[in-house]
């Protein structure tokens, strides 16, 4: 026995017994009467030893865990989730061609239905062991024995829980009196108060008054005013030694930090701006009208009737040339009306792939503007989503060559321009597409060429007839 005496009451009534803790000097003695214990058919059991002793499972009759099932369980629960959500999202909800793969489950769900059960798994392995554990737990009865320190020790302990279904309190310490013990003590509750101490309340009370410091000083700058300057603490390359556009300098003699461009030089893609083929309109033409009399250059907004009064002697509403927000459909151009490049088999395949992977999703492949983009959001009920415009109204079909090119290089309205993914000769191949497109609306039998006419109307015949 050993030499701990608990007190003797607690309040008004005798410390509760929560069952009999035996000591032993090594793992053998301690297999040894675990096996005894079990074998007596107590399972409400427990070993404490400094290291992992083999075979302590077993002798004291411990099932294997349920952690790998429920492990399991939660990865299956995972994989399955990750799955079902790509197949509802591409499959269902947005059926969107994303890089010509098929819709719904692809190769292509792998990695992120492979990191869901990870996920789920790394969290059940983490949560459940918890959970099994019963932790946190911040006491055991078995700490009121001061011998009990040394199981971290060199000394191991064998404990049977008064909760055990078969225990008896005399019994069980004749069972481990049996034993090669070196103490056997009842565990005793633990007779000290339970209330924290009042240094850890204070120290508590002053962490949670420090974690509102910051927030009260965000607070405070938050809602103050300061003439002092902004309290940099990073400078990272805030403050460099450079001149933004438009400011002054004393460098240059003409106090300009924009510098002027070098007289007889041409800067780079500078030329382009200077051509029709990159422009669609004819800018000599556009120059000589800049420099007749009466007549100024502004950008309008978007006005789909484009005013001519120069004629009359009054003012002509031209919209400046390079304006990018100019929308086509106001400007009043010298536009190009034919096609800079050739009108051939090649370029209109070549228009035909532009325009599929670059249009469509909006326009729709016939240019109705009925593309995948459009009825999304018309299913969405988007107030604010701006129909794309049908190729097929007049006022498009009508459009010179010229201002359809413009449109696709900058853009209009929520249409973005597509100078930055086509070359000027890819949207001119495109401008020969859509305008193709818009011929195929308006065609009668008078536009197919004689020669082709027999194998045309033989599609009409029944198909025996027409192979002879
Ligand atoms: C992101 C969707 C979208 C894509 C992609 C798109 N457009 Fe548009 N397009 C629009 C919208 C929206 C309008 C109407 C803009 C407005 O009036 O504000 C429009 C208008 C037009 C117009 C009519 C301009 C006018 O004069 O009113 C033409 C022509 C046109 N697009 C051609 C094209 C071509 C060719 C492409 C492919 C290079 C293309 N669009 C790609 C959305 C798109």
């Amino acid at each position: 026995m050993s030499d701990h005496k608990p007190k003797k009451t607690i309040g008004n009534r005798p410390p509760r017994a929560f069952g009999w803790m035996a000591e032993y000097s090594n793992e053998h003695k301690l297999l040894e009467a675990a096996r005894k214990v079990r074998d007596s058919g107590y399972t409400d059991t427990d070993a404490f030893t400094p290291f992992p002793v083999h075979g302590i499972d077993e002798a004291l009759g411990i099932k294997p865990t349920k952690l790998p099932f429920i492990v399991l369980c939660c990865g299956l629960t995972g994989l399955s989730l990750a799955l079902l959500m790509q197949w509802w999202m591409n499959g269902v909800d947005y059926m969107y061609i994303i890089s010509g793969k098929p819709m719904g489950i692809t190769p292509a769900s792998i990695p992120v239905a492979f990191e869901m059960t990870i996920l789920f798994s790394a969290f059940s392995t983490f949560l459940g062991m918890i959970a099994l554990n019963q932790l946190p737990k911040f006491s055991n009865p078995v700490f009121t024995n001061p011998r009990f320190d040394r199981a971290t020790d060199d000394k191991f302990f064998l404990y049977v829980s008064a909760k055990d279904k078969y225990y008896n309190r005399d019994s069980v310490r004749e069972l481990l009196g049996g034993t090669q013990h070196d103490s056997l003590d009842e565990v005793i509750e633990d007779s000290t108060p339970d209330a924290l101490p009042r240094p850890i309340w204070l120290t508590a009370l002053l962490v949670v008054l420090a974690g509102l410091i910051p927030a009260m000083i965000i607070l405070n700058m938050r809602n103050g005013f300061s003439t002092a300057p902004r309290f940099h603490v990073f400078f990272d390359m805030d403050f460099q030694p450079k001149k933004k556009a438009q400011q002054t300098t004393t460098i240059f003699a003409d106090g300009r930090t924009m510098r002027p461009q070098v007289e007889g030089t041409v800067a780079r893609g500078q030329l382009d701006e200077q051509d029709s083929f990159y422009l669609g309109y004819d800018p000599n033409k556009l120059s000589a009208l800049e420099n007749t009399d009466g007549v100024r250059l502004v950008a309008t907004q978007a006005d789909p009737k484009p005013q001519d009064t120069a004629k009359d002697g009054g003012t002509k509403v031209i919209p400046a040339a390079n304006t990018p927000a100019a929308p086509a459909a106001a400007l009043n151009l010298p536009w190009l009306t034919t096609l800079p490049i050739e009108a051939n088999d090649e370029n209109m395949k070549l228009g035909e792939t532009k325009f599929q992977t670059y249009c469509s999703a909006c326009h729709g492949y016939s240019g109705y503007g009925d593309g995948l983009v459009h009825k999304r959001a018309e299913a969405l009920g988007q107030g604010f989503w701006i129909p794309p415009t049908s190729m097929h109204i007049d006022r498009v079909a009508s459009q010179p060559v010229g201002q359809i090119f413009h449109t696709i290089t900058k853009g209009q309205g929520k249409m973005p321009g597509y100078a930055a993914s086509m070359n000027a000769k890819e949207r001119w191949a495109v401008v020969l597409y859509v305008k193709a497109l818009q011929r195929s609306r308006n065609a009668s039998d008078k536009d197919i060429p004689e020669d082709k006419k027999p194998s045309i109307e033989d599609l009409t015949q029944p198909k025996t007839e027409a192979k002879k």
